[in-house]
């Protein structure tokens, strides 16, 4: 089989650095790789670095080797274009069509998925200019990936950073699977909670679960491959941030909630995959708790702790909006989840069967989503990435 074909642009900026390692996850994943470099970038990785790690020839400009066509053909043959970095000129040249060198002929000429990667200074990504920009090419089935929060080139700190680019390896690997199906979740807002709340007892301690937060990570990762704006509320997971999504933390079910509601007020999607404590200490004790000799502990009490998910399903933000539980079940699972549906009033409930073998933090998973509907999908044991994929699939059927 033929390897496929992806074209990584690189336009000029400093983050020009992190396509090198892009480029190395590529290739090594099997995958043919033309780089074309901006004029402008070569002034911060030469054209001779991305001839030995793509092992093809590179060129800026169309008036090389004009026999091929270089113009039309890098585009018309590729599998994927991706853009790492796009600059604010880069995305500025690609909304309005320009097309004064090779990397912008490609993109005009590519009929596969393009995906932007934007880096640059958070002043330029929060002009009116760019982010219309962002918005055509979004539009128009671009995937254009939400710049990473940190340190900016100098002394700068903000939105702008290029994610990690093992991240945006990611979201190609699932924009390429995909394949050429417009991105359906383009202009909507979706809200992910993933990982176990922790409620405190004392500075040092804190009751938990072992909820490892991939299968949520899973759901933000897809959606930003099928074009969403990705809000991740992240409690306790210590996983790296996915490329694109804008990801805020939360340590207990209290602060849990805070986040969710705030960020629910204008999401068109919101998925309770976090497992949410339903109890947490009554009081909070400032100082280390101590044994004392010849004293027996005194009991833990504990409170109920809000519900989450049923709290944003009855008083939904927006009309329209779909709501997504989850539900971790040991007997009678499917009973039990439709009567959880129920109870919760939410759209869509993804039940799976924990127990002894059904192990937390496994890479996989296997469940049946089940529909306010009276709908029951069941997906087989298989990647957290495709139970993911199912449940969009669900949802943007509910939007059309
Ligand atoms: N959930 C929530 N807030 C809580 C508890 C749970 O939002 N305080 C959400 C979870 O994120 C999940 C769903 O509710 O999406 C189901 O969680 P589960 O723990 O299975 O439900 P419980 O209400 O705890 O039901 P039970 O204890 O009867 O199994």
């Amino acid at each position: 089989m033929d390897k496929p074909k992806v074209v990584l642009g690189v336009s000029g900026g400093i983050a020009a650095y992190k396509a090198c390692e892009l480029l190395r996850r590529l290739t090594e994943s099997g995958h043919d790789v033309r780089v074309v470099p901006t004029e402008a970038s070569l002034n911060f990785v030469g054209a001779a670095t991305w001839s030995a790690l793509s092992g093809n020839p590179v060129q800026t400009e169309v008036w090389e080797s004009v026999h091929e066509v270089p113009h039309v053909r890098i585009g018309q043959s590729a599998d994927l274009v991706v853009v790492a970095p796009a600059t604010a000129d880069m995305l500025a040249k690609a909304a309005h069509g320009l097309a004064d060198d090779l990397l912008t002929n490609t993109l005009l000429t590519a009929r596969c998925p393009v995906v932007f990667a934007p880096a640059m200074h958070t002043e330029m990504w929060e002009h009116p200019a760019t982010q219309e920009n962002v918005a055509t090419l979004r539009r128009r089935g671009a995937v254009v990936i939400e710049p990473a929060v940190g340190r900016l080139t100098g002394v700068d700190t903000g939105k702008g950073r290029l994610p990690d680019p093992g991240e945006i390896f990611e979201v190609c690997r699932r924009v390429l699977t995909r394949g050429p199906a417009v991105p359906d979740l383009a202009g909507r807002h979706v809200v992910i909670s993933a990982g176990g709340t922790r409620e405190p007892l004392d500075p040092v301690r804190y009751l938990g679960n072992r909820s490892s937060g991939k299968q949520g990570y899973a759901l933000a990762r897809t959606a930003v491959a099928r074009g969403a704006r990705v809000t991740l509320i992240e409690a306790n997971t210590g996983l790296p941030d996915p490329a694109g999504a804008d990801v805020l933390r939360a340590g207990s079910a209290v602060q849990l909630r805070e986040a969710v509601l705030k960020a629910a007020a204008d999401a068109d999607v919101v998925v309770m995959a976090a497992a949410v404590a339903d109890f947490r200490p009554a009081r909070y004790v400032t100082g280390k708790i101590k044994k004392k000799d010849g004293q027996e502990p005194a009991p833990l009490t504990l409170v109920r702790n809000p519900d989450i998910l049923a709290e944003v399903a009855a008083d939904r933000a927006r009309p329209g909006q779909i709501v997504v539980g989850f539900a971790a079940e040991t007997d009678d699972v499917l009973a039990n989840g439709r009567e959880k549906l129920r109870r919760k009033a939410c759209d869509l409930l993804v039940v799976n069967e924990v127990g002894e073998r059904k192990t937390f933090g496994s890479e996989e998973n296997e469940a049946v989503v089940l529909g306010a509907d009276g709908s029951e999908t069941a997906v087989p044991f298989g990647p957290k990435e495709v139970l993911a994929d199912t449940v969009w699939d669900l949802v943007a059927a509910r939007f059309r």
